[in-house]
């Protein structure tokens, strides 16, 4: 990928909140290059659901939001629609349409004359989708047959199939078995590097971050309490500061790292 200095993503004195409660309060990230992939992560409550939704333009976010230098707020509503992959982290409404009509669907509300989506055959690209993340046997079935993790799955090929500039998921990993957690999160980190996306995943296990994440962000309280490599980032102190946790942080015998919580603070 071309990675000139103002490729990616800058979030520069964000705030939001709800109503007059702000959440978020002036929050600056260090640049989320593309190609990358970012965990999100931090206390329940702490304001990552709704750092990602304001990103994802729901919501009254206040601040400088810029991809490639160019501030996202001042593009056409539909060319920021398509440059902006989210998923919530609540799981899709279960209606009568099957996974792969679903993600047909999203693709085609997602893309432009402009939009690198637009080429191949939206049928073929959802199939292909499905099968990266492997639920192409679900394809057929509809969405309100299917357990809360296959939904799960399937709302998060929604989000990915377009292959947006920047993908955020929230949770996307809350609800899957201990394979289709790995799975995805492999895929999601091969888009990302192939396709030069930034990518933002929000979630709770942080081993499983620190092993595909390329940089972590930890907030509470809506704002930046570490930020780095995962290596770096994630200490026993840290954990005790922000989760309020006595826990060690430890490598396997394989060299990933490993979170063991000793007792709540
Ligand atoms: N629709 C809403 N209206 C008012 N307050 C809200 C709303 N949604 C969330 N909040 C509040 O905003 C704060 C941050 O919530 P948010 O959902 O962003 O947390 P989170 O970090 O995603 O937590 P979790 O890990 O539990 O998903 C919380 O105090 C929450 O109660
Ligand atoms: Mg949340």
């Amino acid at each position: 990928m071309d990675q000139d200095i103002s490729s990616g993503l800058v979030v520069e004195g964000v705030s939001l909140g709800y109503g007059r409660t702000p959440i978020i309060r002036d929050l600056t990230l260090p640049a989320l290059r593309r190609g990358t992939l970012t965990a999100l992560i931090g206390p329940n409550g702490a304001g990552k659901s709704t750092l990602l939704r304001g990103l994802a333009g729901l919501g009254n976010l206040t601040g400088s939001v810029r991809l490639d230098g160019e501030e996202l707020h001042r593009l056409p509503r539909a060319e920021r629609a398509m440059l902006l992959g989210f998923m919530p982290q609540s799981l899709p409404p279960p209606i009568s349409l099957s996974v792969l009509e679903s993600v047909v669907g999203s693709l085609r509300a997602g893309t432009g004359a402009s939009s690198h989506s637009r080429a191949g055959d939206p049928v073929r690209r959802a199939y292909a989708t499905l099968a990266d993340i492997g639920i192409a046997e679900l394809a057929n079935r509809e969405l309100s047959a299917l357990s809360g993790g296959q939904r799960q799955l399937a709302s998060l090929a929604q989000a990915v199939a377009r292959r947006p500039a920047v993908l955020m998921l929230d949770e996307p990993t809350s609800a899957l078995d201990l394979r289709h957690q790995t799975v995805v999160m492999r895929e999601v980190a091969r888009l990302t590097r192939e396709h030069g996306l930034v990518t933002i995943v929000v979630m709770h296990d942080i081993a499983l971050a620190a092993r595909h994440a390329d940089q972590i962000a930890v907030l509470r309280g809506g704002a930046l309490r570490a930020f780095g490599i995962p290596r770096e980032a994630i200490t026993a102190r840290l954990l005790a500061d922000v989760y309020d946790i006595d826990a060690r942080v430890e490598t396997c015998s394989r060299g990933s790292l490993q979170i063991i919580v000793d007792h709540a603070l």
